[in-house]
Formats: C-alpha cells, structure tokens, sequence
C-alpha cells in the first residue's frame, strides 16, 4: 500500500499527521509512506507550489493523502505560484475528475448546525462534484474593452464524454437511492448539454430515481429541506459552492472528508487523493487546536475506494463517532480536545 502523503500548510501537517498515526494503527499490509512538500511551503522550499518530485511521488503511489494548502504570505504572488494551484495542478495531472463530497450530522451534533436539529438530523447527503472540467480550467484571461476598462473573462465548458464519465460515477455512488443533477439550464448552453447527457446516462440506471434542479434552487433546498436529498450530482465551479453550503449546514467543516477520484486502476481500486474540506486555517495553525477528524476520516475513505479495505474503514468511521458520542469534541465543535488528544481518542476507539 504506497501512500504519498502531502502534509502541506498551517493545519496540514498537524491534522495529517493523526491520520497516518490511525493508518499506523491499523496493522495494514505492507503499508510504505513517502512523503512531500505542497502549497506554500512547496513553493518556500522549492520555488513551486507542486514541485516535480512531488507529483511524480503521487503518480507512484496508489494514493494520495493530502492535509491543506494556502497561506496568506503567498497570496500576492502571480497565480500560477499560489499554494492554490498545487491543488489545481494535482487534480489536472493526476486526472482526478471525481471528487466526494459526503455531508452528514453525526449523532449528538444536531446543535452545532445553524439548521433545527430536526433538520439538522436529516441531512446524509453525497455531492458528486466534476473536478477537471468546466469554468475552473476553461480558457481565461484579462483583456481590455473598446472604453479601455479591464475585463476579465472565463469559458465555462463541459463535453458529453466529460459529463458521461462523472454522471456514470454518481449513478453508481446512488445504487439504489435518488440521485439529483444540479445545473442551470434555464440559462446556460453548458448545463443544456450536462442535462441532456445525465439523462442519456440515466438509461443505463433505472433503478435510481433522476431528478434536476437548477443550482440556485437546490442551494435553497439543501437548506429548507435538506432530507430529499441522498446523492447529487454537478460540475465544478456548482459543487464547489453547494459543497461549502452543505458543510455549513452540518454545522463542522472540521468533519468532512473528501476523495477525489480518477480513472487509473491500482491494484486494489481505484487511484485517489483524500482531503479534509476545511483547509489551511493559517489563524490556528502550530497550535494543536486543529480537529484532525476530517483527515482521518478522509484516510477511512482512501482506504475503501483505492485499497477495497471496507472493513477498516468502517472501523475508522465507527471510532471517530464513538469518540464523538463519548464528549471528545475539538475547539471547532466547542470543545477542549486538541489534535493530539482527538488523535489519540480515535486510535483509542479503533
Ligand atoms: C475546494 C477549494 C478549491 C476549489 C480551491 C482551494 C481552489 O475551494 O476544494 O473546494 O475551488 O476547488
Ligand atoms: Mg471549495
């Protein structure tokens, strides 16, 4: 099992470092570990926000676990230099159009969501984002207009076969539960063609019930009546923004975890890199302070999709609710736990 782990900035490396101490703990098969730098601290050492021995390390591993990046020092550089673009760069190379979103309140947390508990408690959502296409990686530049005003500019774009490949991702993430598309058809030329493409694939389903909404109307949804949904599907610059909603309405971005899948085939699944959603929060960063649930809870998830290993990370699952239900709680949840505690409480409950 070879695992590139990319601790990255602020937080990062606290948070991934508990998730590799719960891998540890796990007694796994020929488990080898190499590690690299990304983000800011990349770009310090290394001129680059995603240095070539970096990437080459992922593309020998079977997956990638990845802390966060980003640090405001670097803010001001040119863009291709920013920590922002290690993660741009990596989806891109490494053909990672799949990403994972899921969003679910764990029991006894039904008061840190902004929602009613009722509510709250009804939220078990997966968001299928497409991860390498559309707006994010279209053409763009600056130009001047005829009056001599800067404009910026963005192609927004999705293929049939781009659409078809995460459509077939989702459907299959539904089983046999619903599936909602997410697009804005009623304006845009890209989503006539995601929409018509989802349905195309939907003939390959039938047992998943297929609906769409238009993205404005599902932000609204997700949070007047989040129950309806079970799997949702939509391009990347939609399921960057709902994703962050979901994760508020849970009510603890320091919980969420993510996988971002490709096509690439490892010996035991499927090739992908897996991150906490919450990022580098550079203003508690070195402090010991950061919830390293989420990464740990993204390594459970690397180890279902790229090492086919269920039972452990159900096992991994199990023990960071049973740390939850037993009052562990980190500074993000109103707690007291700091990483290392959180860390050791998981391992604990394994
Ligand atoms: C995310 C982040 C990234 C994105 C940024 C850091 C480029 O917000 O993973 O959701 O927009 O995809
Ligand atoms: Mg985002």
């Amino acid at each position: 099992m070879k695992i590139a782990v990319l601790p990255g900035d602020g937080i990062g490396p606290e948070v991934t470092r508990e998730a590799v101490l719960v891998l540890e703990a796990l007694d796994l098969p020929r488990l080898t570990l190499f590690e690299g730098d990304v983000g800011g601290i990349a770009y310090k050492r290394h001129g680059h926000p995603l240095p070539f021995e970096t990437l080459t390390m992922t593309r020998e591993a079977d997956a990638v676990l990845f802390g966060a990046v980003g640090e405001p020092a670097y803010d001001e550089l040119e863009r291709s230099l920013r920590p922002e673009q290690a993660i741009l760069g990596l989806r891109r190379e490494l053909g990672l159009f799949a990403n994972l979103r899921p969003a679910r309140v764990f029991e006894g947390l039904e008061d840190l969501s902004p929602l009613k508990p009722e509510l709250a408690r009804s939220i078990d959502v997966l968001i299928v984002r497409e991860l390498t296409g559309d707006v994010y990686f279209g053409d763009k530049g600056v130009r001047e207009t005829d009056a001599g005003e800067r404009e910026g500019w963005d192609m927004m774009s999705y293929s049939a076969p781009e659409i078809r490949r995460i459509a077939e991702v989702a459907f299959r993430a539904a089983a046999r539960r619903s599936l909602t598309s997410v697009d804005k058809a009623n304006v845009l030329e890209t989503s006539q063609v995601w929409r018509d493409t989802v349905i195309e694939v939907a003939g390959g389903h039938p047992d998943v019930p297929l609906d769409h909404l238009y993205v404005d109307n599902a932000a609204m949804q997700l949070i007047a009546d989040p129950a309806q949904f079970d799997v949702i599907l939509t391009g990347n610059l939609f399921g960057d923004i709902l994703s962050d909603l979901a994760s508020a309405a849970v009510g603890s971005i320091g919980l969420l975890p993510s996988a971002s899948l490709g096509e690439r085939q490892t010996t035991h699944g499927t090739f992908g890199m897996y991150e906490p959603i919450h990022g580098s929060a550079p203003d508690i960063a070195g402090q010991g302070k950061a919830n390293p649930m989420a990464t740990i809870l993204s390594a459970a998830m690397m180890l279902r999709h790229s090492f086919a290993r269920e039972e452990d990370a159900a096992r991994i699952e199990a023990a960071v609710a049973k740390a939850l239900a037993d009052g562990v709680r980190g500074a993000d949840l109103g707690g007291e736990h700091g990483t290392r505690a959180i860390g050791a409480a998981v391992r604990e409950r394994l």
